[in-house]
This record gives C-alpha cells, sequence and structure tokens, in this order.
C-alpha cells in the first residue's frame, strides 16, 4: 500500500493540495469518507487532540476504529493533527506518549506541534517525533512559524495581523529546520489562521485568509518538501488555488466541516448533521479544492 509519504508527495508533484478534513464530532468519518469517494478524490482523516478535548471526536482511539469501519485505502489516510508541546492555553503536554500511541493505533502520519517553543527545541522535538513515525513506516508533519487562532483571546485585526507577517514562517530558519529535524511535511505560516475553538467564538464565521504567496515560493524553494497549510476554512480560493502550484500539498480543513455538522444537529438531529457534513465535503473537494477524480493519479 501507498504510504503517506508518497501520497503527499505526489500530490506536490502533481500540483494539488490533499484536504485533510478534522473530525470534531465521531459521526463525521463516515460523510467525509463517503464524499471523498463519490468525487473519485483523496484526502486526509485527522483527529487533534483539540477535537478530542474540546468537540466530540472523544479520543484518537475512537477516531482510528471509526475510521477501520469505513476506512477505503483508494481514498483516504488516517492522520494526526497537532500534539502540541505547549498546548494553546499554555499547558505542557506529554507528546511522545501521544505519538507513541497514534502510532500503535496504526495512524499513518502524525503532526508535532513544537511551534510555541524555541527553534533550537522545536528541532529537537521534531527531529525526535520525525525518528519515533519513521521507525514504524509512517510520515511526520512539524511546524514552524505561528498560524494563529486557537489561542483563547481575541487576535488583533486580521489585515493588520497580515500586513505585519507576525508569526510568517521565516525563510533561513526553515531550510535549517528540514535539514535538521527530517521531517517529511512542514506546516508554514504564510497567511493563514485557525478557526477560533474557545466556546465564546467556535460559531463565529471565520475571516477571509489571504496567503502571502511570494513568501510561499521562498519557503518552498528554501524547504524542497511538501507543504501544509494550516486553517484552511475560509481562505480566499484565488490563493488556494495557487498554493497548490507553489508547494502546499495538504491543507487542513476544521471550522468548515464542523460548523455544518453542529449546524445540520441543531436544526434536524444526528441524520441531518451527516448529511450536512457529506454536502459540505463534497461542495470543498469539488468546488473549492477541485481535486475531484485525481485518485487513481494520486496513487498511480
Ligand atoms: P480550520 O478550523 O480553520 O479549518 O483549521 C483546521 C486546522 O488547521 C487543524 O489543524
Amino acid at each position: 500500500m501507498k504510504s503517506s509519504a508518497e501520497i503527499v508527495a505526489k500530490a506536490r508533484a502533481m500540483g494539488v493540495a490533499l484536504p485533510a478534513f478534522n473530525i470534531a464530532h465521531l459521526p463525521m468519518v463516515e460523510p467525509v469518507i463517503r464524499a471523498v469517494r463519490d468525487q473519485r478524490s483523496f484526502a486526509l482523516v485527522e483527529v487533534s487532540r483539540i477535537d478530542c478535548l474540546k468537540f466530540g471526536a472523544r479520543s484518537m482511539a475512537a477516531v482510528a476504529e471509526e475510521f477501520r469501519r469505513f476506512d477505503d485505502p483508494k481514498h483516504v489516510r488516517l492522520h494526526l493533527d497537532h500534539v502540541p508541546v505547549i498546548d494553546e492555553d499554555g499547558n505542557r503536554v506529554d507528546w511522545r506518549a501521544s505519538i507513541a500511541e497514534a502510532l500503535a493505533l496504526g495512524y499513518a502520519s502524525v503532526m508535532l506541534d513544537g511551534s510555541r517553543l524555541a527553534l533550537e527545541d522545536n528541532i529537537a522535538a521534531s527531529r525526535e517525533a520525525a525518528a519515533m513515525a519513521h521507525a514504524v513506516g509512517a510520515a511526520c508533519e512539524a511546524e514552524l512559524g505561528a498560524v494563529l487562532g486557537h489561542e483563547a483571546g481575541p487576535l488583533p485585526p486580521y489585515e493588520e495581523l497580515f500586513a505585519s507577517g507576525r508569526g510568517f514562517t521565516r525563510v533561513e530558519e526553515a531550510t535549517r529546520f528540514v535539514r535538521e529535524t527530517g521531517v517529511d511535511w512542514l506546516s508554514v505560516a504564510v497567511g493563514s489562521v485557525h478557526g477560533a475553538v474557545s466556546d465564546a467564538l467556535k460559531n463565529a464565521k471565520k475571516v477571509e485568509a489571504r496567503l502571502s504567496l511570494d513568501h510561499l515560493s521562498r519557503l518552498a524553494a528554501a524547504t524542497g518538501i511538501p507543504l501544509v497549510l494550516h486553517g484552511g476554512s475560509g481562505v480566499r480560493q484565488a490563493d488556494v488555488l495557487i498554493a497548490m502550484k507553489k508547494g502546499i500539498a495538504k491543507i487542513n480543513v476544521g471550522t468548515e466541516i464542523r460548523q455544518a455538522y453542529e449546524k445540520g444537529l441543531a436544526e434536524g438531529g444526528p441524520a441531518r448533521a451527516v448529511e450536512a457534513t457529506y454536502e459540505r465535503t463534497v461542495s470543498l473537494v469539488r468546488d473549492y479544492f477541485g481535486t475531484a477524480g485525481i485518485a487513481k493519479e494520486i496513487l498511480g
């Protein structure tokens, strides 16, 4: 079976990005996989600690089990998103235990998020996580720079943030980071923000983010590995389509499908929530990312 590292590298070579859909609620697994298959597309199904602790994904074991029930290797792979070393509330996390658990559960790739650490410490933790993943044939993603939005406090106005380039991944650091860690994919900060997860803001519509495409080109040239865009909900579509040609090969999408599920649940109950998730996933794959029909070529 083609590995996740090979699959994302193929997406990079094709100039497309695979969406990685966050499972915020367990019943979202089935409609997400069904939508990707119906579109003859390819995607990652992912879960993060936030999805488990702040929403209804329960645990990485529960998501792995649900994934096995509906798995279709021609269309999806399972990924563990964001294992932070320091979380969005400032707490230290036993990240080694989480990565080890995910690998034992069969996650095909994992993400270590050391972005709240100093550069040296982020390199050391990411290198260790990559070695853990590679030892069992899994892929590893890490983050350099700061994709903001998960923190509880309010963000500065988006345009101010974008213009200041605050948190953007530094090109010189990225070259060194990739060389010294051996990670397979790098999450970069080039203008996107995560959808809010605090109780006060989680239902809000996301601001339309833009991407600094020249900066992205510099990062792609400096790293040479597939790059990852976090905060994929609600980014200006024209920028996303160009970003795919410039090195972004995986795009994390959480808020869009979570809000669709939760609205469906509130308005029509569990069955409606599942269909709302299906419909939103179809429209993202087909109309927004434009990745319908790529499955055969991705695996070819
Ligand atoms: P959004 O919720 O903004 O789509 O971001 C998802 C994400 O980046 C998860 O890692």
